[in-house]
C-alpha cells in the first residue's frame, strides 16, 4: 500500500537562507529560526500541546526539581557516551523521538532525519505517519539505527501490513505508542483549521477522510478498542525488540513489562495528549523501580540539555529522547541541521559526564541527582 511518490505537503516550508550553523551553541537556539521558516498552521501542528499546555510546561519546569551531584578526582579522561541500548551499541544516550509530518519542518522530511541518525550512530524512530514512506527511509540510511514507531490503525489488516513492512525493511524495534486512544484535545489546531491533507506516506487514502478531520480519522480508536491483549497479538506478528511508549505509571510499566515489553518509554506525548498529567521525569524512578530491571526505561518531554540528560540517567532511564528540538533544527538546515543539533547533545552530555565524574552513562547512578523540591 506504499504510495508511489511522496505527497505534498499542505504547508510548504518557507525558503529562506539557511541559518549559521556555527553559531548555534545551544538546540534551543533553532528555536526561533524555524518559526521564522514555517507556516503558522503547521507550526500549531509541530510545537504546540493539548488543552492548555500545562503538560508542556510542566515537562520542562520539573526538570528543575532535581540538582546534579557531581564527584571530583574520578578518572574522566577517557569519557565516552557511547552506551548500549536493546543491546547493540549506540553513540550517546539520546535518540530521536518519532514525530509526525517532518514535511512540514523540511522538503526533505525524514529522510533528512535517518541521515543524520546514521551520521551520528544516534537511534532515529520513524512514525507511523511519517512525510516519507518506511521503505524510503530505510533506504536512505540503511545503516541507521532505526526503530518504528506504529499507531494502530482502524483497519487491523494495515496495522499488521505496518509492522511487517518495518521488520521487512530491516528496522530494528518496534515502539508501539499507547497513549493515544484519541488525540488530544489541541486547541491551535482547531484554530488553524489544521488539515494538512493526504500527507500520510504510509497509509492507504481513505474515502472517509474529511477535510479537517484527517488527523482525528487516523488515530481515532473509540471503534477498535486497543487493549493489553491486543499489545499481544502485535507482539507476535514481527519478532522485534518490543517497545511500549506513553506509560505514565509504575502499575502500567509492570502490566508492560509482564506482556513482554522489552523496553518501557515514559512519556506524555510531550504534552499533546492528556493535560495536566505527571512529568515524565517526575514518574521515572518509580517505573524504573517497578521495572526491577526486567526491562530498560526511556523518557523523553523538555530534554534540551545534557545536564538534562545526566538526570534522566540518574533516575535510572537507559536512554532519552527528544522530537521538538530536532524538527527545528530540520527546519533551519534539513540534514546538516540535525546534525548539529546532535552532535550539540553530544558534546554536552560528554562534558556533563566529565564534570559528573563519570566516564560513561553507565557510571551513572541515583547518587548522582537528589530533589530540591517536591513535584
Ligand atoms: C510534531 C510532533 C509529532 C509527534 N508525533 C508523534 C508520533 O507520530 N508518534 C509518537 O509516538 N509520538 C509523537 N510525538 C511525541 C514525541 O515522540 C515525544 O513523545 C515528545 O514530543 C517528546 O517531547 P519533546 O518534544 O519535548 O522532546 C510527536 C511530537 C511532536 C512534537
Amino acid at each position: 500500500m506504499t504510495r508511489p511518490i511522496a505527497p505534498a505537503p499542505a504547508y510548504p516550508p518557507r525558503e529562506v537562507p539557511p541559518v549559521d550553523l556555527d553559531a548555534i551553541a545551544s538546540v534551543r537556539d533553532f528555536e526561533a529560526p524555524a518559526r521564522e521558516r514555517i507556516d503558522a498552521a503547521a507550526w500549531a501542528y509541530l510545537v504546540r500541546g493539548s488543552w492548555d499546555e500545562r503538560s508542556i510546561a510542566g515537562n520542562e519546569r520539573a526538570l528543575d526539581a532535581f540538582r546534579l551531584r557531581p564527584r571530583v578526582l574520578r578518572d574522566v579522561s577517557r569519557v565516552t557516551t557511547a552506551t548500549t541500548i536493546l543491546g547493540r551499541p549506540a553513540s550517546m544516550p539520546l535518540g530521536i523521538a518519532p514525530a509526525a509530518l517532518h514535511a512540514l519542518a523540511h522538503p526533505d522530511a525524514e529522510l533528512a532525519t535517518v541521515r543524520a541518525a546514521a551520521a551520528e550512530g544516534a537511534i532515529v524512530t520513524v512514525s507511523t505517519v511519517a512525510s516519507r514512506s518506511i521503505e524510503d527511509c530505510a533506504a536512505a540510511a540503511p545503516d541507521a539505527r532505526r526503530w518504528f514507531q506504529l499507531y494502530v490503525q482502524h483497519d487491523w489488516d494495515v496495522t499488521r501490513s505496518l509492522v511487517e513492512r518495518a521488520a521487512a525493511a530491516r528496522y530494528e524495534a518496534l515502539v508501539v505508542t499507547v497513549d493515544l486512544p484519541v488525540l488530544g484535545y489541541r486547541d491551535e489546531l482547531l484554530r488553524h483549521r489544521f488539515d494538512p491533507g493526504p500527507a500520510y506516506a504510509n497509509l492507504p487514502l481513505r474515502d472517509t477522510w474529511r477535510a479537517g478531520r484527517e488527523i482525528d480519522e487516523l488515530v481515532d480508536l473509540r471503534n477498535v478498542p486497543m487493549t493489553w491483549d491486543r499489545l499481544d497479538e502485535i507482539r507476535a506478528w514481527a519478532p522485534l525488540p518490543f517497545v511500549v511508549k506513553g506509560i505514565m505509571t509504575a502499575e502500567d510499566a509492570r502490566l508492560a513489562v509482564d506482556h513482554g515489553a522489552d523496553a518501557v518509554w515514559v512519556s506524555n506525548h510531550g504534552g499533546r495528549q492528556l493535560d495536566r498529567v505527571d512529568a515524565p521525569i517526575d514518574v521515572l524512578a518509580e517505573v524504573v523501580d517497578a521495572v526491577e530491571g526486567r526491562a530498560e526505561v526511556y523518557v523523553d518531554g523538555g530534554i534540551r540539555r545534557g545536564p538534562d540528560v545526566l538526570i534522566a540517567l540518574a533516575l535510572g532511564a537507559t536512554a532519552v529522547f527528544t522530537a521538538r528540538p530536532l524538527l527545528w533544527a530540520l527546519a533551519c538546515a534539513g540534514e546538516p541541521g540535525v546534525i548539529h543539533a546532535l552532535r550539540i547533545l553530544e558534546e554536552e552530555i560528554a562534558r556533563g559526564l566529565a564534570l559528573l565524574g563519570a566516564a560513561s552513562p553507565a557510571e551513572v547512578t541515583r547518587d548522582h541527582v537528589r530533589r530540591v523540591r517536591p513535584a
